[in-house]
């Protein structure tokens, strides 16, 4: 028995939440999860949206499944996502982009990963009021940062038969910091000679992303670019509804979907839980649960594919238990 931490989020979070622990444990997952509540609701109540409790718990289990949290826009606190990543130092943040059979879009033969640096760039949160009418960001980008995370795309290249690693920056702007982060990019391509390795200017890698998809594998990229372009990729393969993603460190890992919490369709059972039940997926390989995993993402499939009951993100009807019941059912 596995335990794992369980972060149900906020928004449509726990309705997510509820429908994969539901699929995981008709699949028969040998999981006990130590549930961990985050966010606003548990500022009020605890003084911080993060409570150590929680950040503990995931040491201790090394394993966290995460629903989306929610973030005060322009004021309130720090991202709860930011800083668990910060905390852990989960410095890798894992997202594969692949058509999913049975649902529509404009292209079918997307299969990319996006490899995005996870605890600097301007997500660092260092910012400063100048005076009343202007403000400032400041942008990290260091080597070890930069090393590990080309280091962890070429990797995962290698372990998964991936051909082409294409370092992402803008550093004909940004000559320091992204000038730094492509110049670890290229020290670290030089010892895998077996993997092709280019660069794109972010602006250019987004036009050719939207007319021509299938050039690129696995992308890396700085903070900030990646978290753009996760969710332009998203809606390649139909949505953030289908986004997976992971946060991995040398200590622990969280998986959890690319989306927030989707307050405007909160609570009204509509949620597509696709993407939180695919980082589980994944995650049930990573605690070696291959089996059960595998299990599930036939289940889930095979519901897409059948097209009967599809959440309306998909263009579908059905509501996320209905959805859910679906997936069992073809368990
Ligand atoms: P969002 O991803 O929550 O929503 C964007 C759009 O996609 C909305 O129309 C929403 O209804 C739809 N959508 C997202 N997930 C869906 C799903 N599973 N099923 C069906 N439709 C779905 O992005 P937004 O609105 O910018 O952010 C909302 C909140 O989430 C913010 O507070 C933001 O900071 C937070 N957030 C949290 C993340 C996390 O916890 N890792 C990641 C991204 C945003």
């Amino acid at each position: 028995m596995q335990t794992v931490t369980l972060i149900p989020g906020d928004g449509i979070g726990p309705e997510i939440t509820t429908s994969v622990v539901e699929i995981l444990k008709a699949a028969g997952a040998d999981i006990e999860w130590d549930i961990q509540t985050a966010g606003a609701d548990v500022a009020e109540k605890e003084g911080a949206p993060l409570p150590e409790r929680v950040i503990e718990s995931i040491k201790k289990n090394k394993v966290a499944l995460k629903a989306p949290v929610t973030t005060p826009i322009g004021k309130g606190f720090r991202s709860v996502n930011v800083q668990l990543r910060k905390a852990l130092d989960l410095y890798s943040n894992l997202r594969p982009c692949k058509n999913i059979e049975g649902i529509k879009t404009r292209f079918d033969n997307v299969d990319l990963v996006i490899v995005r640096e996870n605890t600097e760039d301007l997500y660092a949160g260092i910012e400063r009021q100048i005076d009343e009418d202007s403000a400032e960001s400041i942008k990290i980008i260091t080597r070890k940062a930069s090393l590990r995370i080309a280091e962890f795309a070429f990797e995962y290249a290698v372990k998964n038969n991936r051909k082409l690693v294409t370092a992402v920056s803008k550093a004909n702007i940004c000559k320091l910091t992204d000038g730094l982060f492509l110049e670890c990019a290229r020290e670290i391509a030089k010892k895998y000679p077996n993997i092709e390795y280019k660069e794109i200017l972010v602006d250019n890698l987004c036009m050719q992303l939207v007319q021509n998809p299938e050039k690129f594998d696995v992308l890396v990229l700085p903070n900030l670019y990646g978290d753009i372009v996760s969710d332009l990729c998203a809606g390649l393969i139909g949505g953030l509804g289908i986004a997976q993603g992971a946060n991995i460190g040398l200590e622990a890992a969280v998986f959890e979907p690319v989306h927030g919490s989707a307050p405007d369709i909160k609570g009204q059972n509509k949620a597509n839980p696709t993407a939180l039940l695919l980082s589980a997926i994944e995650m049930l390989k990573y605690i070696n649960q291959k089996d059960i995993a595998e299990k599930v993402e036939k289940a889930l499939f095979k519901t897409i594919k059948e097209g009967k009951s599809l959440t309306n993100d998909l263009g579908g009807n059905a509501s996320t238990n209905e959805y859910t019941q679906a997936i069992i059912s073809n368990i």
